[in-house]
């Protein structure tokens, strides 16, 4: 697997130590630790996320894929997955997607963490049929780089992966960039990466959402950890609109934490109605769904 030297701590002319790279490190600390492995993938992940990726989250992914054309859709999807952990959303949805009768022409998933992707690749051969796994491939690319990466991992010109992709997503891992200030380079590759029509799904935490864990957990302790900076649905929108897409949806959504059990999950999704009436910027998540012009 290629392995490009991810994190370099950089430094400022007058020495001091560049703060985005050092968290930018962190995280990627964080991502290959062996507990990241049980969060992100789907056996270990949790009761919560298994219904999202069934309900909430299965019904935005089919919701963007009505707006690719038909003749996309004939010849077969071909879709990317970015920050893909553990595979767990895009092994679901080709899932179904089979189930459905929709082809997939080619699934990639990426992530910067090589444990992530391994562990990716190891439920795709427990989850999928010998069939869909010829047409699914996990690499490690950064979402800041996907172009550059891609082009190295699959041995690619940077021209052959003009217009590759029908269907991109991300879910929980551009407000990384966000925090990096690196978010127009991800919207810009993701727009080089999509075919005209193509469209673009991001989910990520909503900073209205007043109960977030570590939030609690830093109020509690009356200090601030250093966090990934958590952007406005405004914020997430916006690169897209920079680069020249076309928002279709942008909203705040789901009221079930990926990492509840059974009994949370039925209280919140029983909740789910009557709070999207009374508090609905207040929802866990932000959605941001961007077209490309035809
Ligand atoms: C909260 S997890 C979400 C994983 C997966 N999308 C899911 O929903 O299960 C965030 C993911 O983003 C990845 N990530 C964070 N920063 C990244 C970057 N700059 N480039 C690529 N992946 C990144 C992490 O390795 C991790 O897998």
């Amino acid at each position: 697997m290629h392995e490009p030297q991810l994190f370099m701590v950089s430094s400022n002319p007058e020495g001091a130590v560049n703060a985005g790279h050092r968290l930018q490190a962190e995280f990627f600390k964080e991502y290959t630790s062996p507990e990241a492995i049980s969060k992100y993938t789907r056996a270990t992940a949790g009761y919560g996320i298994s219904y999202l990726l069934d309900h909430d989250y299965k019904d935005v992914y089919l919701r963007a894929l009505d707006l690719l054309s038909d003749q996309g859709k004939k010849r077969g999807l071909r879709i990317l997955e970015f920050g893909c952990g553990g595979g767990m959303n895009l092994l679901h949805l080709m899932s179904v997607l089979d189930r459905k009768g929709i082809r997939v022409e080619q699934a990639i998933g990426t992530d910067f963490s090589p444990v992530l992707i391994e562990a990716a690749q190891r439920d795709a051969q427990k989850l999928l049929g010998q069939e869909q796994l010829q047409r699914l491939e996990f690499h490690q690319a950064k979402n800041e780089t996907l172009v550059t990466d891609l082009s190295i991992a699959l041995k690619k010109e940077k021209l052959q992966l003009q217009g590759a992709f029908d269907f991109i997503f991300g879910v929980n891992t551009i407000r990384y960039c966000h925090d990096a200030g690196k978010e127009l380079d991800c919207a810009r590759d993701i727009f080089e990466l999509l075919a005209p029509g193509g469209v673009c799904v991001v989910i990520d935490m909503n900073n209205r959402f007043p109960l977030f864990r570590s939030d609690l957990r830093n109020r509690l302790r009356g200090a601030k950890e250093e966090e990934c900076y958590v952007a406005s649905l405004e914020e997430y929108a916006e690169p897209f609109i920079k680069i020249g897409f076309k928002v279709e949806r942008k909203e705040h959504f789901c009221w079930v934490p990926h990492s509840s059990g059974k009994l949370l999950c039925s209280i919140t999704r029983l909740l789910s109605p009557v709070l999207n009436v009374v508090a609905p910027s207040r929802a866990m998540r932000a959605l941001v769904v961007a077209r490309k012009p035809s």
